[in-house]
């Protein structure tokens, strides 16, 4: 609303060009839009909306390392209101105090003729004006498909539009200025305009340095109470946020993890400014995914819409309450356009990636033995589990099938880190199932036991199912080998079983583990695998 006003209002100057008479006839209209009831208040309302949540944000704000864009936008914005109240005391506020009549003849008069320096200041303040609303505007249109197509035509019109105008208004000055020569142009155009006089005078001055005095008063209140705000919410704790690179940035609960990385100097891609429009701050929940508060419907339209998988987040929007470990996933160069960009493998890519199952042995006994309610519970916790395991290793938990799990690794990065990530995620299935059994103790006959499988090879990846039921996963006969692998746990009563392929790729030398060739129907040559009795028992690979 307030960029209509400025629009209308530069329009208007710029008839100016025209002749006095065009600038005066444009000002009726101008006034018929904003001078009545209703366009009063929705203009003075969207002003006062607009500064309070300018204040707000000041007050919010926990970093201060800007674009130059943002820099400018906010220092624009909060200079403004101190450029305009003149001008608005001077005319609105005579004409309900006083009646005049704030006619493009008074203000040109008092601009070009008695006081030229509010002229200046008021081009000024115009001209902020509208370098504000139009850096506001480009912030959010750059991110619209569109943009590219219209931004020669935007790029014109936010250059023609001020040109123009300050033309208008410098031609309708010396204009007003050549008549007011002529005494009888003067006198007749003072009786007109029907200037305030004496105590509406002083009235409208005490106005204006009282509105003076109160934007300078808030503002330095809010920049106290913004520095002041931190140590306070230290106070309530705070959360640590780790980067792949080892970082830790500790930060008070509340804060985003984009702030996170602003406040550690970490680069983050975040081209919308944290407004989660962009999508470019997006990062994978590495550890502490089940703390997290779930996305709000507008996070998850725009996750949607790039079809990010359950462990992708965006940084600006997710507000941690505990701790947790994240991976940025665009680099910190990211443009708008790469925020939208559907990964490749969205599409449809076959790549070499690891692929793990995890099954539940004897679940079928053990649901003949307990209630609903605790079998239930008891498959909670264990997903639970697993799928921490899963997601703290780096991978991408494609689904449960009964009482199995699918896990891909390596989707966005290489087979080496998939294998190795891999045989993470099933030593940390390995500890997670140990305390599983610790803690239901007193509760199960006996312990639970799983069957891992994991093989690296080809497979096709994307985003595959039908509206909701739908997400990245994997097809294809290096799968179909990885779930064979964990039901051949069952034949050799061990936890895990790799193929040697993946202890090859994560460069694990496995020594003195048994090893076997087997025959696998439809494949021409047997593979060979490594049996392991316990997953804890693998040594770390390292990243
Ligand atoms: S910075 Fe744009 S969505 Fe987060």
């Amino acid at each position: 609303m307030p960029f209509v006003f400025v629009t209308t209002h530069l329009l208007n100057h710029a008839l100016g060009l025209v002749s006095l008479e065009a600038i005066e006839a444009g000002r009726r209209w101008f006034l018929y839009l904003w001078r009545n009831p209703i366009g009063s208040l929705a203009l003075y309302g969207a002003f006062a909306a607009h500064l309070g949540l300018a204040y707000w944000a000041l007050y919010k704000r926990r970093h201060w390392r800007l674009g130059g864009a943002e820099w400018l936008q906010i220092a624009l914005g909060f200079t403004l209101p101190f450029l305009l109240v003149e001008h608005i005391i001077g005319t609105r506020g005579a004409h309900e105090l006083a009646g005049t009549n704030d006619l493009y003849a008074a203000v040109l008069l008092v601009h070009w003729k008695f006081n030229p320096a509010t002229g200046i200041i008021q081009t000024v303040a115009l001209l902020t004006a509208w370098i504000h609303g139009v850096i506001g505007l480009y912030l959010w249109l750059r991110l619209k498909p569109w943009y590219p197509r219209w931004q020669p035509l935007l790029y014109a019109g936010a250059l023609l539009v001020p040109t123009l105008s300050v033309l208008g208004y410098a031609d309708a000055g010396r204009a007003v200025v050549l008549l007011a020569d002529d005494p009888a142009w003067l006198e007749e155009t003072n009786r007109a305009i029907g200037w305030p006089r004496g105590e509406t005078v002083r009235i409208l001055i005490a106005a204006m340095n009282g509105t003076f005095i109160a934007l300078g008063a808030s503002l330095a209140l809010t920049l106290a109470a913004n520095l002041v705000r931190p140590a306070i919410e230290r106070r309530r704790g705070v959360v640590r946020v780790s980067y792949p690179d080892g970082r830790t940035v500790s930060l008070p609960p509340g804060g985003s993890v984009l702030d996170a990385s602003r406040q550690g100097g970490i680069p983050h891609a975040s081209v919308c400014g944290g407004r989660g429009r962009c999508s470019t701050c997006r990062v994978r929940i590495v550890r502490g995914a089940d703390m997290l508060p779930a996305p709000s419907p507008e996070e998850s339209r725009v996750l949607a819409r790039i079809g990010a998988p359950a462990e992708v987040r965006h940084a600006c929007q997710l507000r941690p309450a505990a701790d947790l470990a994240v991976a940025p996933l665009l680099p910190p160069t990211a443009t708008a356009r790469d925020g939208f960009a559907r990964p490749i493998y969205l599409q449809g890519q076959e790549k070499d990636i690891a692929i793990l199952f995890v099954d539940f042995r004897d679940f079928t006994k053990l649901s003949e033995k307990k209630l609903p309610y605790d079998v239930v519970f008891v498959l909670n916790r264990y997903f639970a589990g697993m799928g921490e395991a899963v997601t703290r290793a780096g991978g991408h938990l494609d689904k449960f099938i009964g009482d199995g799990v699918m896990a891909l690794f390596g989707i966005e990065s290489d087979a080496r880190r998939g294998s190795r990530e891999a045989l993470a995620a099933a030593r940390g299935m390995a500890d997670r199932l140990r305390e599983l059994n610790e803690s239901l103790a007193h509760d199960l006959d006996q312990p639970l036991r799983i069957g891992i499988g994991i093989h690296v090879g080809p497979a096709i990846v994307g985003a595959m199912g039908y509206g909701r039921v739908s997400g990245v996963t994997a097809i294809g006969d290096a799968v179909n080998l990885a779930s064979r692998l964990e039901a051949l746990t069952k034949d050799y009563r061990c936890q895990l079983v790799i193929s040697a392929a993946v202890a090859s790729r994560a460069g694990l030398a496995l020594p003195g583990r048994p090893r076997h060739q087997i025959e696998i129907r439809g494949r021409g040559e047997p593979v060979e695998i490594v049996v392991v009795e316990d997953a804890r028992m693998l040594e770390p690979t390292g990243g």
